[in-house]
């Protein structure tokens, strides 16, 4: 028998794990207990990048990108989701009732009204007045690099929660989801909803996900490459290191760039790192619940 564990991106997630342990320690799977913790942060509308209250597009409209995983050959995932409060249950259902690993925009919605999911308006009035304000100011504003204080505590806005669980079976399993980069272009998608990039699991070497800007997670492969670092005999910390390397090597970073990681070993080793200052993750086990500074910041 394992000992279960949940992580977390940013504080904001802590209360959330808090919450769902309970479930994870009395015996639910991995896989239960990280789409739980997804969806009780895409119902928190103080979270403007995850779910409902999330930020629009540069033309006023919410979409939502998705995934769920527990190995290469088991996900799910949807992006640009207009009409459904909770992408992560569609990824979901993507990866069990479909032999597809990514359904795209409104053919997506269509996929959860055919599996009985209520539709909804997706855009919070809060996040309508964020975008109008925005508008008056400056459409050339760039959305800040999120800045974690702890505790729920952020200046600037959220990033993606990426969610890793491990069950007491010993089983990993992950999920994230997102309302995407604030003021976006319309279309585009990021880091999250692909196999890979936001969330890789294989159960013999591991899982990671990645938050902050998806392009600069992308163009690595972020979480397969933290993983397969692992599987060929990195430890978590190392292996974030080296993914966060190439990135620097790769990109002109600028002051509004962040990258992050959390990654486990299939035995519940784990770390996580960030390119800058301002990065927290949450943990919960049988000792209980912490936010954490990351055991890397790269850059500052
Ligand atoms: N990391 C979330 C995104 O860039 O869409």
């Amino acid at each position: 028998m394992t000992s279960p564990f949940l992580l977390s991106t940013w504080s904001f997630s802590e209360p959330i794990l808090e919450s769902e342990y309970p479930n994870l320690s009395a015996g639910c799977s991995a896989l239960d207990a990280v789409e739980a913790c997804v969806r009780n942060a895409e119902q928190d509308e103080s979270i403007d990048s995850v779910g409902f209250g999330g930020l629009p597009d540069r033309n006023g409209n919410c979409t939502f990108d998705a995934m769920v995983m527990t190995s290469p050959s088991s996900s799910g995932a949807v992006c640009g989701i207009e009409r459904h409060l909770h992408p992560v249950s569609i990824a979901r259902l993507v990866m069990e009732k479909t032999n597809h690993t990514l359904l795209a925009g409104t053919l997506a919605d269509d996929f959860a009204d055919s599996h009985a999911m209520e539709s909804a308006n997706i855009l919070a009035h809060t996040s309508e007045q964020k975008w109008e304000s925005w508008k008056k100011r400056s459409r050339d504003t760039k959305p800040l690099a999120p800045f974690d204080h702890g505790h729920g505590q952020l200046f600037g806005s959220h990033d993606t929660i990426g969610t890793i669980a491990l069950d007491s079976h010993g089983t990993l399993a992950g999920a994230c989801s997102t309302s995407g980069m604030a003021w976006k272009v319309p279309g585009r998608v990021g880091d999250s909803p692909i196999v890979g990039h936001g969330l890789y699991v294989d159960p013999k070497r591991g899982a990671a996900t990645g938050t902050g800007h998806g392009e600069l997670i992308s163009g690595v492969n972020g979480a397969f490459l933290v993983v397969d670092l692992m599987g060929r005999g990195a430890t978590p910390l190392e292996a974030i290191h080296e993914t966060l390397d190439r990135i620097v090597s790769c990109w002109d970073i600028k002051k509004e760039y962040q990258v992050a990681f959390i990654a486990t070993t299939p035995e519940g080793k784990f770390a996580g790192g960030a390119l800058r200052a301002g990065f927290k993750y949450a943990m919960c086990n049988s000792d209980g619940c912490i936010v954490k500074d990351p055991e890397l910041v790269m850059l500052d």
